[in-house]
């Protein structure tokens, strides 16, 4: 097997030694007041052998939290639980960039500020569950609710809560933000025909659609430099009700518009036949969709979605990536950089354990013994 994977690549200010990402992965095993603790510290750390490591899933705000124990990027103390996950990371020649997340629809009134009904581009039934938490404290599944319908006052605040967002996370330390824009959340909402109905200037036509992602992201580089930011999308998804009318031509200027902003990058959960929850294979559709993003931009492209060694030497022989980011063999292999360059057995992720509880299947999952490192292998 060609070794692609593991030559080195600048990212914005980043000197990255390997093409290998850590995916963004939901946990769900945030402290009180949705603050990372030791745990989750010790979770990262495991994993900093990644040239890049994108964050679980963070909330700007209250408002933008849609699972239970997912931790926030809005208050002191959540500043102060993600500066050593930073620093243990840096400590270990990683990187770390913060996922900044607003969930929209998919949300529940006991998560929102004063109990209200979750927010979305349109006041529209919605078919899915979020994971809440009960009156004794355990996490169930609650169906959707139809949401309420942003004002252009609701939509400004958003933004402001991402740029706010922002400056905590660089303030704890991250070296830069990737904006979630994928898997029918709060951006995807406005972007996808199927859940955006808005006759005013975040809805209709693509460049209204895609607006409120690029006030998002104009408004993340005004703090944090366009060096320091990558946008994540899911082209053809399908998760949460999403679907569009027109994909190629918004997609086409979605990534024109993010070319011509110079971003860090540009990370694509691939399209597959059934969406983003799948190891299914890319699709013809798929694989068009991502040669017009490449066509159009002209950074580095981070693909996702079931990606296995063999699949990532194959994307960046193509061209079709520069890097790729690997989930679900992240979970279980701690070590995941090790094992590629040895060829050694990956550990099997078990799929109980993905979300709520606490070291089991977490920070448990073994690793290669110390004797095997990356640099002992240069050497
Ligand atoms: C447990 C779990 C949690 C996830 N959480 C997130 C998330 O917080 N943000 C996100 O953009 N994608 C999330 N995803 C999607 C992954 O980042 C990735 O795109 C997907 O798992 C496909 O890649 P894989 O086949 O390498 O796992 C999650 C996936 C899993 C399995």
């Amino acid at each position: 097997m060609s070794d692609l994977l593991f030559s080195s690549i600048q990212v914005g200010r980043m000197s990255l030694a390997s093409r290998i990402v850590m995916a963004p992965l939901t946990r769900s095993r945030a402290g009180a007041g949705n603050v990372p603790t030791g745990i989750n510290v010790e979770y990262y750390r495991q994993r900093a052998g990644a040239a890049l490591i994108i964050t679980e899933a963070t909330q700007i705000s209250q408002q933008g939290q849609g699972y239970a124990w997912t931790p926030g990027i809005y208050s002191d103390a959540q500043v102060e639980g993600w500066r050593p996950i930073a620093k243990a990371v840096h400590e270990k020649g990683g990187h770390i960039f913060m996922q900044l997340w607003h969930v929209g629809r998919v949300s529940h009134p006991s998560f929102q500020p004063g109990g209200g009904l979750p927010v979305a581009p349109t006041a529209m039934p919605v078919e899915g569950k979020t994971f809440i938490v009960d009156a004794d404290g355990n996490g169930t599944w609650a169906d959707l609710l139809v949401p309420q319908e942003l004002t252009l006052d609701g939509i400004k605040a958003i933004i402001a809560d991402y740029a706010t967002a922002a400056v905590n996370a660089l303030a704890a330390g991250m070296d830069g933000i990737e904006i979630h824009a994928a898997n029918g959340y709060l951006i995807d909402q406005f972007i996808n025909s199927a859940s955006n109905h808005r006759r005013d200037a975040y809805g209709g036509p693509v460049a209204h659609r895609a607006r409120l992602l690029l006030e998002i992201v104009d408004a993340v580089i005004a703090v944090a430099g366009e060096d320091r930011v990558g946008v994540r999308l899911t082209p053809l998804g399908r998760f949460m009700g999403m679907g569009d009318d027109t994909p190629e031509e918004t997609f086409d200027y979605i990534a024109t518009a993010l070319d011509r902003r110079k971003i860090a990058y540009l990370h694509a959960v691939e399209p597959t036949t059934f969406g983003v929850e799948t190891d299914m294979p890319i699709t013809p559709e798929g694989e068009a969709m991502m040669r017009l993003i490449r066509k159009r931009f002209s950074g580095t492209i981070i693909v996702a979605g079931g990606y296995d060694q063999r699949k990532a030497e194959q994307a960046l022989a193509d061209g079709r990536a520069d890097m790729v980011a690997f989930g679900k063999l992240f979970i279980s292999n701690p070590d995941l950089p090790v094992r590629f360059s040895v060829g050694a057995a990956l550990n099997e992720a078990d799929r109980a354990t993905f979300f709520g509880g606490g070291a089991h299947g977490y920070t448990d999952y073994p690793s290669l013994p110390s004797s095997v490192t990356l640099e002992a292998i240069a050497g």
